[in-house]
């Protein structure tokens, strides 16, 4: 498949899914934050790296690599025209003048040669079309000896907080699963340890570490706060009340003083180039 292939995907960015990204930035965030410290942990940006955050969305990693790189450069690079209009506004060009963000496709964007001493991506590199060739265009911005720091969907086991509660919210609403669309098939592509050893390592990447971290996610507030997000990722999608009440009594167990926490799991992985 050629990596201009993806359209579907970069449609649904740069639509529906982009845009709720956009409106919901903050929910997301507060989301995966618990695993900010692990990917950054992983990167270990120094203060003059050059940083590269590939599908970063509205921003928050890339920010956060700004302040790590304080004297440094970083460029947050994603498809979403709406996701990148929300990054740029939420960035302050004061505090961090070296910031900034590119629209592009990262399968295919003309990242200059050597140009990055870290990449990172916090979800953003499941969506490629090939991922070889994705992680080939990439890498050709790393320069020799620099070095990946990624985080990537790790698949729970069936009785796993998130996956069983989130699959049961989707049983109650009428759907097959909790992601609808194009996005499922991607948001699982690189889920195996093997497929991901097998794509950085096809893309000249070596010392290709993959590790499991579990942190608490959060979905919302209280248990009918967190049905109203899980609702509104679909659009179009109304359940009866009676139905709301049951998708709530799901997630009560979960609720606590930080919202309702449902341990998720990723894979942190790292790799350099050589
Ligand atoms: C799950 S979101 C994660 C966003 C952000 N990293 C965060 O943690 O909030 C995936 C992001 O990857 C971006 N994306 C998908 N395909 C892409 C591509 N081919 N090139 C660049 N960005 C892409 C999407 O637009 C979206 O912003």
């Amino acid at each position: 498949m050629s990596a201009a292939g993806s359209t579907a995907v970069a449609d649904a960015w740069n639509g529906p899914v982009g845009a709720h990204w956009a409106e919901h930035h903050s929910r997301y965030d507060t989301m995966l934050a618990d695993f900010d410290d692990a990917l950054f942990g992983a990167a270990a940006i120094c203060e003059r790296d050059r940083v590269l955050d590939v599908g970063c969305g509205s921003g928050r990693t890339t920010r956060s690599a700004g302040r790590h790189a304080a004297r440094g450069q970083v460029t947050g690079v994603d498809i979403s025209a709406p996701l990148l209009d929300r990054a740029r506004s939420l960035t302050d060009g004061g505090e961090l003048p070296h910031v900034g963000y590119v629209l592009g496709d990262a399968q295919l964007y003309p990242f200059p040669a050597g140009a990055y001493d870290v990449v990172i991506s916090r979800g953003g590199v499941m969506f490629f079309a090939d991922h070889v060739v994705a992680f080939t265009n990439i890498a050709r911005g790393v320069r020799p000896g620099g070095r990946l720091a990624l985080l990537c969907p790790r698949p729970g086991a069936p009785d796993g907080e998130e996956r069983a509660a989130l699959g049961r919210l989707a049983a109650l609403a009428g759907q097959d699963r909790p992601i609808q669309g194009e996005l499922a098939a991607a948001m699982a592509s690189l889920s195996e340890p093997s497929r991901i050893r097998e794509v950085l390592s096809g893309a000249g990447f070596a010392d290709v570490a993959v590790n499991a971290v579990t942190r608490p996610a959060c979905w919302g507030r209280d248990a009918p706060d967190a049905v109203d997000f899980y609702l509104s990722r679909t659009p179009g999608l109304t359940v009866p009340d009676q139905t709301r009440e049951e998708m709530a009594a799901v997630l009560r167990p979960y609720e606590s003083e930080r919202g309702v926490l449902l341990g998720a799991g990723v894979w942190i992985v790292t790799a350099r180039r050589p």
